[in-house]
């Protein structure tokens, strides 16, 4: 059975695509399932850290079914979010969520003019991507001075006692549950295996320095599996 990390550069990123496409219709329910509906509350968390004021332009990068941008309108109806991703199929599957404006979208290379939001956010984008540093310097490039980043996404955990616990959860039980709710096995071994494959959380800090951020910082959530970063250009 191969993953998309099997693979390099943009073939890795045409199995990301097609990986989503497989499983669009059934991610929000897999998604509500796998973390106990707390990812509800790291979604509000990640938009109150985006400190939308009214009239404020909002990115959401990697927005699949566009759960952030729809979270951003909730805290601030006057806001104006944007939810981009480079899989049709999950924006269309968030199409039957209510409106929202949505735009394709390459993280590598966005298709917006610089300085055009006052916030960029993502949930669980970052660890898919083929080249961070570069999907970074793109969300600096089109934040303005002063805007904010926030990123949500699992990490690698610390060694803790919970370590053997956490390991047959993600290799064992989220697997075996993507199979039983999308039938995409893979997509569901895909995702412990990219968390591993990721950056620390620490690390993550220095990438997000290195694009020109200021102020970094971060929490961990769910025993450390799960972190929200942010910063200020
Ligand atoms: C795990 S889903 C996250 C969806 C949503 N943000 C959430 O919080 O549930 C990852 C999303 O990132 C998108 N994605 C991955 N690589 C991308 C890239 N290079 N450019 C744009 N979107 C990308 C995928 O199409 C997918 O919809």
């Amino acid at each position: 059975m191969s993953t998309p990390l099997d693979y390099s550069g943009s073939e890795r990123a045409r199995r990301v695509q097609s990986m989503f496409t497989q499983i669009a219709r059934r991610y929000d329910l897999m998604n509500r399932i796998m973390t106990a509906g707390q990812d509800v509350r790291w979604r509000r968390e990640v938009i109150q850290r985006a400190q939308l004021e009214p009239g404020d332009s909002l990115l959401d990068l990697g927005a699949g079914t566009g759960d952030l941008a729809r979270e951003a309108l909730r805290q601030q109806p006057a806001s104006r979010p944007i939810a981009a991703d480079f899989t049709l199929e999950m924006m269309r599957a968030g199409q039957n969520h209510g409106p929202l404006d949505w735009s394709a979208a390459d993280a590598l290379r966005l298709p917006f003019p610089d300085a055009a939001f006052n916030a960029v956010v993502s949930g669980f984008l970052m660890r898919n991507v083929t080249d961070v540093q570069r999907a970074l310097d793109e969300q600096y490039r089109v934040l303005k001075p002063g805007g904010r980043i926030v990123i949500l996404d699992t990490t690698r955990p610390r060694p803790n006692l919970l370590s053997p616990f956490i390991w047959l959860h993600l290799h064992f039980v989220i697997p075996l549950l993507g199979a039983l709710l999308t039938g995409q096995r893979e997509a569901y071994t895909y995702l412990p295996e990219s968390t591993e494959g990721f950056l620390r959380a620490e690390e993550l800090v220095a990438r997000m320095a290195a694009a020109g951020f200021k102020k970094v910082s971060f929490r961990v959530k769910m025993f450390g599996t799960v972190a929200i970063h942010w910063g200020v250009k």
